[in-house]
């Protein structure tokens, strides 16, 4: 038996780690208390944290003291990775992370430290956008800091029928470099694009309405940060479908707000949440790790 066929199946045969569920008092969101993502998870355990996440959208594992490779096995177990194109905010030795933070170490800053601060679903500027992402505390302020998820299953049920047969044949652009020279302006600390980074992110083409690949639901795919234009119609139009599509999309009724906790990890799916940064005071100090698992191509 090789090593790695060892490990596998030492793996799949583990015994089972005690641990509960708990839905949080909100839209969107769930607990998970008691698993330790650094130990070896079977397979009987594993379906139940991913059909949490289904169920759920946003998973919070609680108390988790575990090292980057850790993180990044986990995260492997529901898909290839992706490399966020800012390579400037990888952690060191693990390129599948990158920081996101507000720190800044010799004037020059270790992160992404603007990250989200419209809402979004990671890299919907992408032909196949992501999963899911995985983001875990190592440092936090002491006010501040949140994060916010909408859940866009419930924002598209809510939508009135005659908008959603409105909306249900459109497809929309979705760009990085929508509002990336707008923040650099306000950030002057985000690092200008080279050619071979722009080349990375050319704009995609994504339905305004996608369908969930795992549980077949409908979810709102339009977001402030990355979405450019409705095509096909006139820009005047398609700016005054977009707001009505944005300020929906976020209505508190959708909505988990996430005070981290030391050592959270937090597990999103980006096929059924948009997701934002509340924000953090400059003077305090924010650091987090994420990993972002690559998807599908939205139908
Ligand atoms: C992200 C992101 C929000 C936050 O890392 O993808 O949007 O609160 N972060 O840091
Ligand atoms: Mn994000």
């Amino acid at each position: 038996m090789t090593a790695s066929i060892a490990l596998e199946s030492a793996t799949r045969d583990a015994p089972s780690q005690p641990f509960e569920i708990r839905r949080f008092d909100a839209p969107v969101g769930a607990e998970v208390v008691g698993l330790d993502i650094g130990r070896p998870i079977n397979d009987t355990d594993f379906a139940r944290i991913h059909r949490a996440h289904l169920d759920h959208h946003v998973l919070v594992f609680r108390d988790q003291r575990v090292s980057p490779a850790d993180h990044v096995a986990f995260s492997r177990r529901f898909g290839p990775l992706e490399i966020h194109v800012l390579h400037q905010f990888q952690l060191k030795g693990h390129p599948e992370i990158l920081i996101v933070s507000n720190i800044k170490e010799n004037g020059e800053p270790i992160g992404l430290g603007d990250a989200g601060v419209y809402w979004h679903s990671d890299i919907s500027y992408k032909e196949k956008p992501s999963l899911g992402s995985l983001l875990h505390a190592q440092e936090l302020p002491s006010e501040g800091g949140d994060t916010l998820f909408a859940d866009q299953h419930l924002a598209w049920e809510a939508l009135d029928p005659a908008l959603q047969q409105r909306i249900l044949p459109l497809k929309a652009e979705h760009s990085y470099l929508a509002k990336y020279e707008e923040l650099r302006a306000k950030n002057p600390w985000r690092p200008k694009l080279s050619q071979a980074q722009i080349d990375q992110v050319a704009p995609a083409v994504q339905p305004v309405v996608r369908t969930h690949p795992e549980t077949g639901r409908k979810a709102l795919f339009v977001s402030e940060h990355f979405t450019t234009r409705i095509v096909g119609l006139p820009q005047d139009e398609s700016d005054a479908l977009l707001a009505e599509l944005f300020a929906h999309s976020v209505k508190p009724e959708f909505v988990y707000r996430h005070t981290w906790a030391p050592h959270d990890l937090v597990f999103w799916d980006n096929r059924s949440l948009m997701h934002l940064a509340a924000g953090t005071p400059d003077h305090l100090r924010r650091k987090l790790y994420r990993t972002t698992i690559q998807g599908d191509t939205p139908f």
